[in-house]
């Protein structure tokens, strides 16, 4: 397929459209810096642009490099981190920027398996961060590139719950032989993804590679796969865990029992519970007397 007319059509649709209508992201700049990209793909997983991109802009302005956020405290990654969820990714980043300072010079790693060694990188980033911040041809394989992809290639309305060898092998068969277009062609599959072949009102009026899709043509047949999860929030762990990281993100001193209580008013069992488990993720640091405060 990448060497046939269609990939070629693809390419060439996909590539038009994305250069008048991608999103000025500051992360997709020409002057941000591979660890400004990092940062971004973190800050990113499941997590929307919108809520995203002022944090990372204090983010940067506070910790432009691996080493001045290696030189804080880690209980100051998890404040600055705010509300943006899943917070242990703060403490990861944290880590990957110590990381960063030890093994590699304060330098972001060009390889992959480098950027994979890194706390809280996996195949998704190290392919984001080589493909985004270093031009290089990787495959990057997220939510949206896999439902483009199986929409566009195989005519499904969405992927399988999770992804398997054979949907990597797709996008890598599909990526241009150029490093920078490859490059762009992964951005541009992912910004297709968000901004016009969304999960749940695509527009195909407005898509640029409506006539080459698989989808489409074949009439916008039902999702017909096993059962996908989805995501509760109210009443969960990660709400109470969210709740108590609040107050002690909003409070420069210790803080006792009491604030945490009136945080989660409930019998006190899941804020036990909640509590030991930020305890134990290292997210927070209790001391004597019952009181708690962020990580030094
Ligand atoms: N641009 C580059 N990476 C991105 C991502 N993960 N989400 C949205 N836009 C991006």
């Amino acid at each position: 397929m990448a060497r046939s007319a269609s990939a070629a059509a693809l390419h060439d649709a996909l590539l038009r459209w994305y250069a008048v209508s991608a999103r000025d992201l500051p992360w997709r700049r020409d002057d941000a810096s591979p660890w400004a990209v990092l940062v971004s793909e973190v800050m990113l997983q499941q997590t929307p642009v919108a809520r995203v991109e002022p944090v990372w802009r204090e983010w940067m302005a506070r910790w432009p490099s691996p080493a001045a956020l290696a030189a804080a405290p880690a209980g100051e990654a998890v404040r600055a981190w705010g509300r943006l969820g899943y917070p242990r990714r703060a403490l990861r980043l944290h880590q990957a920027a110590a990381a960063i300072v030890g093994r590699h010079q304060g330098e972001v790693p060009l390889d992959e398996a480098d950027l994979r060694a890194l706390p809280g990188v996996g195949t998704y980033t190290a392919a984001a961060v080589a493909s985004f911040a270093h031009g290089q041809r990787a495959t990057v394989v997220d939510t949206n590139v896999r439902r483009v992809l199986v929409r566009v290639v195989q005519g499904a309305a969405c992927p399988a719950p999770s992804l398997s060898r054979a949907e990597t092998d797709l996008a890598t068969s599909l990526l241009p032989d150029d490093d920078g277009q490859a490059a762009r062609w992964n951005v541009a599959v992912m910004e297709l993804g968000a901004l016009v072949c969304s999960a749940r009102a695509p527009r195909c009026g407005d898509c640029p590679v409506a006539q080459l899709c698989a989808w489409r043509l074949a009439g916008h047949p039902a999702y017909d796969g096993p059962a996908r999860r989805t995501q509760k929030w109210h009443g969960t762990d990660r709400q109470v865990r969210g709740a108590l990281l609040a107050v002690l993100r909003e409070s420069d001193r210790p803080v006792g029992a009491k604030a945490l209580a009136a945080a989660w008013p409930d019998d006190g069992r899941q804020r036990a519970r909640c509590l030991d488990g930020l305890v134990a993720d290292g997210l927070v640091e209790p001391l004597a007397g019952g009181r708690f405060r962020l990580p030094t």
